[in-house]
């Protein structure tokens, strides 16, 4: 405590409080965002289209990436984002009988860790920091089970933890002796804390994620697909038009598919051949650029803001009646 903040106390008075210049307004920063940064449709293309990549991009492996023909045969510092949803580690075979699935559309031969998780992990993501530029980041989402060997894994590297972020999404199975699990960790790392890039296309971006996950029967795949709308988020927040989109457990294609709909460019691995055609099926339904959309458009707008905010409504009408 301060001289005067005891003197203050003996005399009873609460110290005085200094006054902002401009008093906070919820509302009033919201209604001033931009993202840092956006490109018209136009621009976006052209970045898209004149791209120099030094492999050959818009393409995917089936075949492990982790062994000699995987992601050892990548350039050193060539993807500019890596969004990685690896196995689970928990003897899933993708046909389990999961929210009424019918396992005649779910794909065969799905590449299960049978040995150690731990090692697995560690094998995989200690083979990231040198295909990274200094500008990108990694994405990689884990279950709460095996959470632990990937955050041990990603200790033995000199990747930084920018964000642990939770996916919640809608249901999870159905439990009788314990809470459902309908969360999902996506940890937000980085190569280089002081270069990485980082779009803040929201003004308020909160690490909780509510986004469900949509049931689609009918549907031929891998039982593991993700959100398309948690994939786009990774690549705006975290990519420019033109980059370069890394995924080492491609699945469905998911990460092909949002990065070519939003001019991004893709890699990646999938082990299991019985793929093939459900990624192509995929990606054959979207052209580059198909969903991509300048971000200021993606916003809310200033009407929906102002009903959220009303001290920001009426400091509005207050400044327009001076
Ligand atoms: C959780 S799924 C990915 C799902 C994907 N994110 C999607 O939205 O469709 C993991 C995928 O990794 C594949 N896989 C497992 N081990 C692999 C390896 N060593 N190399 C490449 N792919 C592998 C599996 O066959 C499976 O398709």
């Amino acid at each position: 405590m301060t001289k005067s903040e005891i003197k203050n106390k003996a005399k009873n008075k609460s110290p005085k409080k200094k006054k902002r210049k401009n008093p906070y307004i919820p509302g009033i920063a919201a209604l001033k965002f931009k993202p840092t940064y956006d490109w018209d449709v136009n621009t976006a293309k052209t970045l898209y289209d004149g791209f120099k990549h030094p492999f050959n991009k818009d393409q995917i492996i089936y075949s492990d990436c982790i062994s000699g023909s995987g992601m050892d045969q990548m350039p050193d510092s060539s993807v500019d984002l890596i969004i990685a949803d690896p196995p689970f580690g928990i003897k899933f075979t993708g046909k389990e009988n999961f929210y009424n699935r019918k396992s005649e559309y779910v794909a065969n031969g799905y590449g299960e860790v049978n040995e150690n998780y731990g090692e697995f992990s560690e094998a995989w993501i200690s083979k990231l920091p040198r295909i990274m530029k200094d500008t990108s980041s990694v994405f990689i989402f884990s279950g709460w089970t095996n959470l632990n060997d990937i955050l041990n894994a990603v200790a033995k590297t000199d990747l930084a933890l920018i964000n642990h972020i939770i996916w919640k999404y809608q249901f999870g199975v159905f439990t009788k002796r314990k809470f459902v699990s309908s969360h999902y960790h996506l940890l937000f790392l980085v190569k280089n804390r002081k270069k990485y890039f980082f779009n803040k296309i929201e003004h308020y971006p909160e690490d909780v994620w509510i986004i469900p996950r949509k049931f689609q029967p009918g549907e031929r795949k891998n039982s593991t697909k993700l959100p398309e709308e948690v994939v786009s988020r990774c690549i705006h927040f975290c990519s420019e038009p033109g980059g370069l989109v890394f995924d080492p457990f491609m699945g469905n294609g998911t990460t092909a598919k949002c990065a070519r709909a939003n001019f991004r460019h893709y890699f990646g691995f999938e082990i299991n051949h019985d793929m093939k055609d459900v990624i192509e099926a995929n990606l054959e339904q979207i052209n580059p650029g198909q969903t991509y959309k300048h971000h200021i458009t993606m916003i809310p707008n200033k009407e929906e803001l102002l009903k959220k905010y009303p001290a920001a409504k009426k400091k509005l009408f207050d400044e327009k009646n001076q």
